[in-house]
């Protein structure tokens, strides 16, 4: 028996992944791709492997599953035409990937007869090839119709994944948490590269510099607990050396020193929340970082 068959309108990133996973696989069969570009739905066709790229709509047939990898922002405007176009059969399942927004952007593909669902990948997908084997062991949060959770299932088996549901109406705070684990790691890491560079040390070993530290921290907080994973001057309840490193950062880093301040009282909550904090010491810090520059 032949697999279903897939369509996917916006095949980037996450969806293009997707789409070659499920095709090596044998769970779904890739029909059609259409992406904004006639170009990019042919690369996205080469990497999945299968699948006509087309460079309108009407161009596609049907297929038991429809896959919306577009921006968040066009989800909507994607479903409305698609449930216009007539493509969709009763029980069809659409679903879209935003970590954000619900199944009730489909809403106009549920009321042509669709079945639909979110389903989002917490996976960073920056890179498509890499993501073929790393994306293996990750949550896949899912809501929306129980017939299109059901019909996810085996999908995020074949990914590897895990599939965890999740009340839509949470989705946009969960997606904050995502922001700040994925999207605010790598802005972190930024300041961190812009800080060692400022002291002199070559790019060509700020990588492995920070590795280390960095993945160790990481590491230490998702198995011990951010309490007991804090370390450094303020969970030390350091004042000399955090007035002494905000001073520098000022006069040297301004931008960065604004987040220092930022993360700076952030530590110093989850400090106090640790075994023997020195209450005083983190209320001087936290005075130091929250008081504007005079
Ligand atoms: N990237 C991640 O790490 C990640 C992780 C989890 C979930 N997601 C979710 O996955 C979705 C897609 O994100 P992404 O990062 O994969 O985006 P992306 O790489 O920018 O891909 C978006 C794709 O949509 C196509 N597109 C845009 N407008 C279109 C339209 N009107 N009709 C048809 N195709 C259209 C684009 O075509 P062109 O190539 O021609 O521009 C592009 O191929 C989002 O909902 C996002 O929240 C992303």
């Amino acid at each position: 028996m032949s697999a279903p068959g897939l369509n996917v309108i916006g095949c980037g990133r996450a969806a293009r992944t997707l789409a070659a996973i499920w095709q090596r696989t044998a769970v779904l069969e890739t029909i059609a791709i259409l992406n904004r570009s006639a170009a990019s739905a042919v690369a996205a066709a080469g990497f999945v492997g299968a699948g006509k790229a087309v460079s309108d709509l009407s161009q596609m047939a049907a297929a038991e599953f429809w896959m919306i990898g577009v921006g968040d922002d066009r989800i909507s405007g994607v479903a409305d035409a698609l449930a216009a176009s007539g493509l969709l059969r009763p029980g069809d399942i659409v679903f879209h990937l935003s970590g954000a927004h619900g199944s009730d952007k489909l809403a106009s593909c549920r009321d042509a007869g669709a079945r639909c669902a979110s389903l989002h990948p917490a996976h960073s997908f920056a890179d498509p090839g890499r993501s073929l084997s790393a994306i293996a062991g990750c949550r896949c949060v899912v809501e929306g119709d129980n017939t299109a959770i059901d019909a996810l299932r085996p999908l995020v088996m074949a990914l590897e994944a895990v599939l965890l549901e999740i009340d839509p109406a949470q989705k946009i705070v969960y997606h904050a948490g995502m922001v700040f684990a994925s999207n605010y790691v790598v802005a972190l890491l930024g300041d961190a590269l812009t800080a060692v560079g400022a002291a002199g040390i070559p790019e060509s070993e700020a990588a492995e510099l920070l590795r280390p530290l960095l993945l160790g921290s990481a590491a230490n907080a998702l198995e011990y607990g951010v309490e007991d994973a804090l370390t450094g001057p303020i969970a030390r309840g350091d004042t000399t050396l955090v007035a002494a490193q905000l001073d520098a950062l000022e006069r040297i880093l301004p931008g960065v020193a604004a987040r220092y301040r930022a993360l700076g009282l952030a530590a110093s909550a989850i400090a106090r929340r640790a075994d023997g904090a020195d209450l005083e010491a983190l209320a001087r810090i936290e005075a130091l970082l929250g008081r504007e520059r005079g």
